[in-house]
């Protein structure tokens, strides 16, 4: 059993009033899973607008699927309730691109992380309740002192580390941490990453790393999705991919990504034709008949201009959209 199962989940946003009403593709018929016997970290990148927001929405139910299920433990996460939609709510959290946002301004940091063990009732007291608090931020690297100061009083970096703090707290299970680290200063971008790694090894908490920066990903990602236009592209290892991709769009993604590590990068060519004109998310619908990258694609066949393609598995836990391999 998978930790967390997508399986075909399409969500499709419609917008504007009944005269101009227009529906955007967002996720179309993701499959993807999470493993329950181990700690993954996987790295969910593509362009802007390609979804991964509403990706990580959907797999915290913030947002319901147009169709398509997202399971917990083997259970459709829209059709419990009571203690178990309870427990999922606790074992899956988020952390999100603005740390400014995601605290409550009147709140101290004491007070943030005392919520979460009132509500779930993890402490007999209030002693008890503030020794958790400070065990588990000194073992993320924040001070006791942190614990008396407010929002305005501390720096991106920290108030990151509270909302991870907070996921240790409650023992999650997964953490959905979008663009977690894009407003925070370039010189600590590294240690928040690389704190997010320790939470997986040393609290066995698996991630959903959303980010558009496949640098990044390389300092914590097991696996990678890559997304273009709310498809699944490619799915795989991460060292595999980025230095063997195989579906034409991410061998354009790794070939303008500067990988730091020289044995991560891929060193091959990549063969892509002028774009024809955007294609916008708007007009996604009509592009469900054949692939959606076609257009700009430099091996495209003329079947990838005529069908959608299908889901192909290449190896273990690595399948890609592509009819190249089909
Ligand atoms: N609540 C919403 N209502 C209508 N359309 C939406 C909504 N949320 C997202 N969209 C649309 O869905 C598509 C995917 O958006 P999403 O935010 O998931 O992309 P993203 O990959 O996270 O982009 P970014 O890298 O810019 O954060 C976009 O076309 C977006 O405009
Ligand atoms: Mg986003």
């Amino acid at each position: 059993m998978s930790l967390l199962e997508l399986q075909n989940v399409t969500k499709i946003f419609s917008v504007g009033g009944l005269l101009r009403r227009r529906h955007i593709l967002a996720v179309d018929d993701i499959s993807l899973s999470i493993p329950e016997d181990r700690p993954v970290t996987v790295a969910l990148v593509g362009e802007s607008g390609s979804g991964k927001t509403t990706i990580g929405r959907l797999v915290l139910a913030f947002l319901k699927p147009t169709s398509g299920k997202i399971l917990w433990q083997g259970k459709d996460v829209w059709k419990i309730d009571g203690k178990e939609r309870q427990i999922y709510r606790k074992n899956a959290q988020a952390v999100f691109q603005d740390p400014y946002e995601s605290l409550d301004p009147t709140y101290a940091t004491v007070d943030t992380l005392m919520e979460p063990i009132k509500k779930f009732k993890l402490a007999s007291s209030r002693s008890e309740a503030i020794k958790i608090i400070t065990d588990t931020i000194e073992s993320l690297g924040l001070r006791s002192d942190t614990l008396d100061k407010y929002p305005h009083q501390l720096s991106g970096g920290q108030k990151q580390r509270i909302m991870l703090a907070r996921a240790v707290l409650l023992k999650a299970r997964l953490i959905v941490a979008d663009e977690p680290v894009s407003m925070i200063d370039a010189s600590l971008r590294a240690s928040i990453l690389g704190l997010m790694r320790e939470i997986k090894e040393n609290y066995g908490v698996s991630f959903v790393y959303i980010t558009h920066d496949i640098s990044t990903a390389s300092i914590l990602a097991d696996q990678i999705v890559v997304v273009y236009l709310g498809s699944l592209m490619e799915f795989g290892d991460f060292d595999e991919m980025v230095t063997k991709p195989m579906h034409p769009y991410v061998k354009l993604l790794m070939d303008s990504v500067p990988i730091p590590d020289p044995k991560r990068r891929w060193k091959g060519d990549v063969k892509i034709k002028e774009d024809e004109g955007e294609v916008l998310p708007k007009d996604l619908m009509k592009f469900r008949s054949r692939c959606k990258f076609c257009q700009r694609c430099g091996e495209a066949k003329e079947i990838c201009h005529e069908k959608q393609p299908p889901s192909v598995d290449v190896g273990k836990d690595h399948k890609v959209l592509c009819w190249l391999y089909a």
